[in-house]
């Protein structure tokens, strides 16, 4: 059975921007972040508090975050990779943060410089702080249905990492097709096999659309029990440390996919298609989603909201 309500987590402002050639100006994030509210997206993830000499384009977060209107009920999030990274993120008032491991030991060293059970051991005091201060900590894994570096991987691989996240004290584990290779076939199996240890109800997908798949693997999860789904306006995106890796599922073609199948996300998909090509004129580009592209062409309604 489906579920009737999805939740979806936007990450373009971070997953997206992280990945840009070139730093987008911290007043087009802001005005992002907040149309992205204005549109009805409970959950945005803001940016990251990590090394500016890895990933320069988020070096501008506090700023983001110091700058962004906050609606209430809405989640602003932002990614910590360590202790630093959650002092950085409190000292912005930032209450709700997810910390970041991998399913394979190459897209760890890659990505985090340290092995998959370093990165556990580095996210036990950065749990432990945050839970302390009251804040809710999101747990990602990488590479689950594929890894740029170590190839094929084990569901087994990704079900001990996603329980270890959970056993820490992350409320959900988002499971990340880093690289997009995933199928429908393999989602399933893999949901399968990590809800051994972890609740169906405390997983997420995020699926990054590089092979075209993104949409098949969501109905795939739904098809599971899963009803959290990331996704980026635009299909914005990538991973600066997965090289080829494209953007996420567009937020705009998960919305229709959703609305379509009578699920309520509470979203307004007009506003996202509209919020899309604005930003993505900003950027100098095409939107990478095929609704916001097909809406720019024509006048098809869309499925209405339930
Ligand atoms: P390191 O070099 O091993 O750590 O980096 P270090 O402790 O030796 O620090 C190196 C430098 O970074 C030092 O500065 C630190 O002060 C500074 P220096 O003395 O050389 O001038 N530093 C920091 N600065 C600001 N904020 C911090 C911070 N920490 C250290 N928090 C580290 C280790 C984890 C920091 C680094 O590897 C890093 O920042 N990596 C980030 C990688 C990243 O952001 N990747 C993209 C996000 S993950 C993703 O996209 C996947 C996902 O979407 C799901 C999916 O699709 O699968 C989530
Ligand atoms: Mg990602």
């Amino acid at each position: 059975m489906l579920p009737e309500r999805v939740r979806v987590v936007e990450v373009g402002p971070r997953d997206g921007l992280q990945n840009e050639p070139l730093t987008v100006p911290a007043e087009e994030k802001v005005r992002l972040v907040n149309g992205l509210a204005g549109a009805g997206l409970g959950y945005i993830e803001v940016g990251s508090f990590v090394a500016p000499k890895w990933v320069p384009q988020m070096a501008d977060t506090a700023s983001v975050f110091a700058a962004i209107e906050h609606l209430p009920g809405v989640v602003y999030a932002a990614l910590t990779p360590n202790l630093r990274g959650l002092e950085s993120a409190m000292a912005s008032g930032v209450r709700e943060v997810a910390v970041f491991a991998a399913a394979s030991e190459g897209f760890s060293q890659r990505n985090i410089n340290c092995s998959i059970a370093q990165s556990l051991e580095r996210f036990e005091p950065v749990l432990a702080l945050a839970l302390k201060q009251g804040m809710r900590v999101r747990g990602y894994v990488s590479c689950v249905l594929g890894c740029p570096y170590d190839g094929d991987i084990r569901p087994e691989q990704v079900r001990d990492v996603a329980q270890a996240l959970l056993d820490m004290g992350c409320y959900e584990v988002s499971l990340g097709d880093t690289i997009g290779v995933g199928t429908a076939g393999s989602t399933r199996k893999l949901i399968d096999v990590v809800s051994q240890r972890v609740p169906r109800h405390q997983l997420a997908g995020h699926f990054h659309n590089t092979y075209g798949q993104a949409l098949a693997n969501v109905y795939a999860s739904l098809l599971e029990g899963v009803a959290v789904f990331d996704s980026a306006i635009g299909g914005l995106g990538g991973c600066p440390y997965a090289k080829g890796a494209s953007g996420n599922l567009a937020t705009e073609d998960l919305l229709y996919l959703l609305h379509g199948l009578g699920i309520h996300t509470g979203v307004d998909l007009e506003a996202v298609v509209r919020l899309s090509q604005q930003f993505n004129a900003t950027l100098g580009r095409l939107p990478d989603s095929r609704v916001t592209r097909a809406a720019m062409g024509s006048s098809h309604a869309y499925p209405a909201p339930p």
